[in-house]
């Protein structure tokens, strides 16, 4: 017997109410976006606002990459030279992430779908809440793809010029490694640029049809996008 049949039969109205109430709250996030738009940054600040997990495809592949698992060697070349990890890996993998407990009430997931198949495929195993698109020009991309490092440690991003770290090559946050991607060279951005236009933009529209869609000014600075995002989701 479930806790809601169990209230029913004590007719408790106000336990009714309270329990669905607990139960819809939940925070089921997708962020959409060109390579470079400050997904990843955003993705790291909003998991403390909103307690949820971070689900970055990129962060596993690079992951399993890193310690030469069977995934890691299959994707590494595709990854490396800027195109998509086939849609049936890619799903397969999400699908699997989100059965597990920590994701029940919520997730953000960052990178994923990236195609209009695996937007399909997870409609089939998940109910997502909302579409942040993250509306950035091409300059802006190549501004802030040019000067990214990431943590080895802890996946924090940071910026050359916009978030230097105190000492160079540390990550300010856990003291590991700081590294510049290999998929940041010059031409495995443009690779990445044409096949966000070509696989991904097309989910702007299949999202905004559906009604989930919210717009974000990605070309600000990081604290004030944290300030449109909470206002767009309707938190203080
Ligand atoms: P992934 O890791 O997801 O890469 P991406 O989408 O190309 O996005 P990035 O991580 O490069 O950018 P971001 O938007 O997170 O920006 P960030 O916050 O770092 O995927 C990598 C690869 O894995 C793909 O190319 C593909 O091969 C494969 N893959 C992943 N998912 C897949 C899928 N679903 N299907 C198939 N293949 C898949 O910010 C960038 C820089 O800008 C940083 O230096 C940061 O400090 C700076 N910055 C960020 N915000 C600001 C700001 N507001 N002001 C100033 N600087 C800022
Ligand atoms: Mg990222």
């Amino acid at each position: 017997m479930t806790l809601r049949v169990l209230l029913n039969s004590t007719l408790d109205n106000h336990l009714i109410e309270l329990y669905d109430e607990k139960k819809e709250q939940t925070m089921k996030l997708i962020f959409l976006g060109p390579p470079g738009a400050g997904k990843g940054t955003l993705a790291v600040r909003a998991v403390d606002i909103l307690k949820v997990q971070q689900i970055s495809t990129g962060s596993i592949f690079r992951a399993a990459i890193a310690a030469k698992s069977p995934l890691g060697v299959k994707v590494k070349e595709i990854i490396d030279a800027g195109k998509l990890v086939d849609d049936e890996t890619t799903i397969a993998l999400v699908k699997e992430r989100l059965s597990q407990d920590d994701v029940k009430n919520g997730y953000i997931l960052d990178g994923f779908p990236r195609t209009i198949p695996q937007a399909e495929a997870l409609a089939t195993f998940s109910a997502v809440e909302k579409v942040i698109n993250f509306d950035i020009p091409d300059s802006g991309v190549l501004e802030r793809l040019g000067g990214r490092e990431v943590c080895r440690k802890c996946g924090y991003n940071f910026h050359k010029i916009f978030t230097k770290t105190t000492k160079e090559g540390i990550c300010d946050h856990c003291g590991g490694e700081v590294y510049t991607r290999d998929d940041d060279k010059p031409e495995a951005v443009q690779k990445r640029l044409e096949v966000y236009r070509a696989q991904t933009a097309p989910l702007i529209d299949y999202y905004r049809q559906k009604g989930l869609l919210l717009d974000i000014d990605a070309r600000p600075k990081i604290e004030e996008i944290v300030v449109n995002f909470k206002k767009a989701l309707g938190i203080n």
